[in-house]
């Protein structure tokens, strides 16, 4: 069924092409052509594999939510990669508005980190929505930060280790695994779903008191209580801290000022 719904799809389409092309039934550049029409090019032969798409995160959208109307690209032959909107070509702070339009938090956060200010890091620089895997690197194993962070501050695991005032064992206990300290999941409920702080910086422990405060409940996780699978019980070696109980928090905060630094006065 597959191969048949492609042959028919690959074949539909060439016919839709050349009908475009013959026809002057057309518009000249504004009309949609569909993703079966973009990957029959998009097959590494003629045109950058965009296969994986359909496998990909975002199967469900069209190439052309993204990429705008196709057709004058592929009426062109896509010769020279002319007539589509490419988002590389975008300057960088253009460049995160794409994702924003339908991720407004984490590219809201996004903005108030380093990776943005120093035009470091795009969304697209952890991202690519053509393919399955939400990260372009694992995160689970560090290796999405160490591919950067490696050379600037972390070249040995003795350095990850000083940073981290823990063992290394990211895959296992995940102990000293970057993305929970510097993107713990914004709310208990659903943590594989997120969302996830897109900041960067570690949320402190007096974070959660604070929001309890104000009313929020059950407690908002911080960098080390709250985390599924850190400081809960579920792994033994690790202490229990309940982040539901301010006194926990208070103690949490005692040590993290000592280890990482009282937070800066504005
Ligand atoms: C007739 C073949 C063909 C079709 C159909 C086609 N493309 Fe292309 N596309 C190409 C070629 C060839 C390039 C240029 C590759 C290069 O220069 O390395 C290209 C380049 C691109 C680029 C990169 C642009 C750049 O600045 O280099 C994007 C994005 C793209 N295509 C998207 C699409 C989308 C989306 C569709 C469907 C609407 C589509 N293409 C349909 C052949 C095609
Ligand atoms: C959710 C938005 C989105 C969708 C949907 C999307 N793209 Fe892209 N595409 C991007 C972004 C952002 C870039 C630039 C950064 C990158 O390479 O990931 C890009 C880059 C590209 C490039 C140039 C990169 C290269 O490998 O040469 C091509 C070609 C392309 N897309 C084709 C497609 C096709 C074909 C589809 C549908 C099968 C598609 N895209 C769907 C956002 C999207
Ligand atoms: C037209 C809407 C749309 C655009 C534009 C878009 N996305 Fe998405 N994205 C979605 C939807 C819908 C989902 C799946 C539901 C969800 O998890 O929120 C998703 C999921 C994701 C996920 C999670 C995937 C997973 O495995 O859980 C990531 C990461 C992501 N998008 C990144 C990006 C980035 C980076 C861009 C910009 C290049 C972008 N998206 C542009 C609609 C969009
Ligand atoms: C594509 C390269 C790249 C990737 C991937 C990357 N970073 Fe960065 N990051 C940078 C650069 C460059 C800077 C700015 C220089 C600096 O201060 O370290 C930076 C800055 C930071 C900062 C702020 C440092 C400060 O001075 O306050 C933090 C925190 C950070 N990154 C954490 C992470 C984490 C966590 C990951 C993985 C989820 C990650 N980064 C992935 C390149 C990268
Ligand atoms: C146990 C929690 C924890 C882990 C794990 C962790 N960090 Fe940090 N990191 C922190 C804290 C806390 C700060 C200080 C933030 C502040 O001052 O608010 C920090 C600061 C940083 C900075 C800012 C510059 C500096 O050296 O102070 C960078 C860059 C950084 N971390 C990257 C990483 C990377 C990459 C990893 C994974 C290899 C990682 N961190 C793992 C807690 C952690
Ligand atoms: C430095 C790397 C990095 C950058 C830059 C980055 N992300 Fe992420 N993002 C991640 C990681 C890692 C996860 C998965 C966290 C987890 O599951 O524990 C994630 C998760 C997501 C998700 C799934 C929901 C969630 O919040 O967990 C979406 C959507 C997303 N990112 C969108 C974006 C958008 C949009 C941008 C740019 C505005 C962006 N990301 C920039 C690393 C990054």
């Amino acid at each position: 069924m597959a191969a048949g719904g492609a042959f028919f799809w690959t074949a539909a389409a060439s016919v839709f092409i050349c009908a475009c092309l013959l026809l002057s039934g057309c518009p000249e550049s504004a009309g949609r052509v569909g993703n079966d029409v973009c990957l029959t090019c998009h097959q590494g032969t003629l045109a950058p594999d965009q296969r994986s798409f359909v496998t990909g995160t975002h199967r469900f959208l069209d190439c052309e939510t993204c990429h705008g109307d196709g057709l004058a690209h592929v009426r062109n032959g896509g010769r020279g990669g002319l007539f589509i909107f490419d988002p590389r070509d975008e300057p960088f702070r253009e460049n995160d508005e794409l994702c924003e339009r339908c991720h407004p938090g984490e590219a809201g956060q996004y903005v108030q980190s380093v990776h943005f200010e120093e035009e470091a890091v795009r969304c697209t620089g952890c991202h690519d929505v053509h393919e399955a895997s939400e990260t372009r690197r694992p995160f689970i194993d560090n290796s999405l930060c160490l591919h950067c962070h490696a050379e600037i501050e972390f070249p040995t695991v003795e350095d990850i280790v000083a940073h981290t005032f823990h063992p290394y064992d990211p895959t296992g206990t995940r102990a000293s695994r970057c993305v929970p300290c510097h993107m713990p999941p914004l709310r208990r409920q659903d943590q594989a779903d997120g969302p996830h702080s897109h900041t960067f910086e570690p949320i402190r422990p007096i974070r959660s008191n604070e929001a309890m405060d104000a009313g929020v409940f059950p407690a908002p996780p911080n960098s080390c209580a709250g985390i599924m699978g850190c400081h809960d019980g579920t792994v033994p070696t690790a202490p229990v801290f309940n982040v539901d109980n301010p006194q926990d928090n208070i103690i949490l905060q005692t040590i993290f000022d000592e280890r990482y630094g009282e937070e800066e006065e504005d």
